[in-house]
């Protein structure tokens, strides 16, 4: 039997931040010798926030560059750019027509940019699923692996492909699940500003390729309080964070030694942060120089883009034709 299909992407609205890579990208290099890979630049759905060509140009080229330099190997796995195949829009566009809008407006994300940006509640944000959904499913996708905050675009992804397969009676798409390692929760990476995720929008993100010297002073302006004022204490949510940021880049030992001050009262949140900062760059540094080698190397990353072009449009266009030919439009004459 052949490998699996796994499918997911990233919207180029700037850096890597350590969400992304922990909650996505590190799964894509994980995974991408024992599956079928696709790996995109979701462009297209970067549209809804109306960036300048500019911005939208230098924001592809980054992401392209850091998916490498994290270690996406474009020989195994099929990197390449959402618009560079424009079946996805002729499937979104069919999708669309057995998309509802009650169920598209209670989507969280949805609800919740529509309170953020009252002033940009555009069609492309309520039909934002629909268009992940088409992503995923032109390629077959069985896996995705993603963080927590995209579970239930994910949930609605196999709604439309449930949808689909009953309403023509026809097990044309398989239903893509979340993959997580181990079985284990899909993973959210906290911010440093007390609150939530780790969001480019929330501006509390350290990126891969932040300057040793930036992550320190993000890293030391995190959120904290006064300090546990009793023993064993549970800890409030903006320590919790450090706690699990330190636990995503830190050893064992490291985490139970701060564990072990906060719960005699004796921690020091200084030293705690000047800890965190230093395992991030350790972690982080490596892949800062790689993107900086290959964001100069312009010829590779056309090379890579051009061959995944390639190897996804001959997926997503085998798809699309089966699509047609079971909807019905086919050519009559
Ligand atoms: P995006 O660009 O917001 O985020 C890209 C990936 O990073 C993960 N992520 C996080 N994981 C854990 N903790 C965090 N704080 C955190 N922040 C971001 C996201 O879960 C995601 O996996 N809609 C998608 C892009 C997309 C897509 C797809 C993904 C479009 N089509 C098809 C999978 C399949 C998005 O906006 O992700």
């Amino acid at each position: 039997m052949g490998k699996l299909t796994v499918l997911s992407g990233i919207r180029p609205t700037g850096y890597l931040h350590l969400g992304n890579y922990f909650g996505a990208v590190r799964s894509f290099v994980k995974m991408q010798n024992d599956y079928n890979c696709f790996f995109f630049i979701a462009d297209i759905h970067s549209l809804t926030t109306h960036p300048t060509p500019e911005d939208l140009q230098s924001g592809v080229k980054q992401v392209l560059a850091e998916y490498l330099a994290c270690g996406i190997d474009p020989e195994a796995a099929t990197i390449f750019i959402q618009s560079d195949v424009p079946e996805v829009a002729e499937l979104y566009t069919f999708l669309n027509m057995n998309a509802y809008l009650g169920e598209l407006e209670r989507t969280t994300s949805f609800k919740e940019k529509a309170r953020k940006q009252p002033e940009n509640v555009n069609a492309g944000l309520l039909t934002y699923p629909v268009l992940m959904a088409a992503d995923i499913i032109i390629h077959k996708a069985n896996f995705v692996p993603v963080g927590k905050d995209q579970e239930q675009n994910l949930e609605m992804a196999r709604k439309f492909a449930k949808r689909f397969n009953r309403m023509y009676k026809k097990e044309v798409f398989p239903i893509p699940r979340p993959f997580t390692f181990d079985g284990g929760d899909m993973i959210k990476v906290p911010g440093l500003d007390g609150s939530g995720k780790m969001g480019k929008s929330e501006g509390n993100a350290i990126n891969l390729y932040d300057t040793p010297k930036e992550i320190r002073k993000k890293v030391m302006r995190a959120v904290t309080d006064s300090g546990p004022t009793e023993m064993d204490q549970e800890k409030p949510e903006a320590i919790q964070n450090l706690f699990t940021l330190l636990k995503i880049v830190s050893t064992h030992d490291t985490v139970e030694h701060f564990d072990t001050l906060y719960n005699k009262c004796e921690i020091r949140y200084g030293d705690l942060k000047k800890q965190l900062a230093e395992d991030i760059i350790a972690y982080t540094s490596p892949i800062r120089g790689k993107i900086i080698d290959i964001l100069e190397d312009e010829a590779y990353l056309a090379k890579v883009a051009k061959m995944g072009a390639e190897k996804a449009r001959e997926s997503a266009s085998e798809t699309l034709k089966e699509v047609k030919a079971v909807i019905g439009l086919k050519r009559l004459f």
